[in-house]
């Protein structure tokens, strides 16, 4: 089995359930609060483990009590590589109304993530092994990180999450970019699918995964175009990390050797569990769950 190596953002998130957003002057009562580990990286660190990967993951946490929580609660991940800084945890705002999300982020200590991690955490990797990331660190380090993984004949997938232009830069060095809907549009500057999907192509990713939410995935590569439906596993509770889950599930089976068709129908029901329950990480299903 392949071992990935994944650099990325960690969040503390503090999710209140809404009614509506609230306007600017007033104050509104939600429900449900939860304090809980997030962050785009360490959610797919945690499902790619949960799923069956081994997983080492690089990134940057204060000396808080939320950097505690964060590096406890990723106890199946490899997190020798993530560093203690002087800034704070990086922190998430999360409101969840009729089970979607609307997210205010403070970087904290991921502004801190750079190549430097990258290159510690790639120091003992195998080429074949896997390299992931995803755009809540600061890009730079992002695109250098890529490069460098890709340029030692590991296998780049690239989460161009949360959606910004700047990330163009790091297409060509994607073996496997798996935008949504709106990231899709802002990374290629295309409102048609198809058009979007052949503009990453053209800008030098191996191969799109699009991932369309209630519409399931489309993978399209110069040899294969594949679909797979979503997996409706039960009411929608929250969206939140459904994302995340999607694309560690899908590096664990890839690194598992399992064939590209298969592993988005595996991780297509993994997400599926996700939305089903509230919270990002405390809400990724165990590889038994999905099976
Ligand atoms: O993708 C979900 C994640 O986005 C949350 O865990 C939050 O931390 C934000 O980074």
């Amino acid at each position: 089995m392949k071992n990935i190596y994944l650099l990325g953002s960690l969040n503390i998130d503090l999710t209140i359930r809404a009614p509506y957003m609230p306007e600017s002057g007033e104050t509104l009562k939600g429900s449900d609060f939860m304090m809980t580990a997030g962050g785009k990286g360490a959610n797919q660190a945690y499902a790619a483990a949960a799923l069956g990967g081994n997983v080492k993951m690089a990134g940057c946490v204060g000396k808080d009590a939320f950097g505690d929580l964060l590096i406890n609660s990723l106890r199946r991940v490899d997190t020798s590589y993530v560093r203690r800084t002087d800034a704070l945890t990086g922190a998430a705002l999360i409101t969840v109304i009729d089970g979607d999300n609307r997210i205010l982020l403070h970087e904290g200590a991921n502004s801190e993530t750079g190549v430097l991690d990258a290159e510690n955490l790639l120091s003992h990797a195998a080429a074949d092994d896997i390299f992931m990331t995803q755009c809540e660190t600061p890009i730079d380090g992002v695109i250098k990180a890529l490069k460098l993984a890709k340029s030692r004949g590991l296998f780049t997938m690239f989460n161009p999450a949360p959606a910004r232009s700047e990330a163009r830069g790091a297409v060509m060095y994607a073996d496997l970019i798996t935008p949504n809907r709106k990231e899709l549009k802002l990374l290629s500057g295309k409102d048609d699918l198809e058009e979007g999907i052949v503009e990453l192509l053209r800008l030098g990713a191996g191969a799109v995964l699009v991932t369309l939410g209630e519409k399931g995935s489309l993978y399209v590569s110069a040899r294969e175009r594949i679909e797979v439906p979503c997996c409706n596993m039960g009411a929608v509770v929250d969206t939140t990390g459904a994302g995340d889950t999607y694309c560690g599930a899908l590096a664990a089976e890839l690194a598992r050797g399992v064939k590209i068709a298969d592993a988005m129908s595996f991780a297509s029901r993994a997400a599926g569990i996700t939305v089903t329950r509230r919270g990002a990480m405390v809400s990724i299903p165990t590889r038994e769950e999905v099976l």
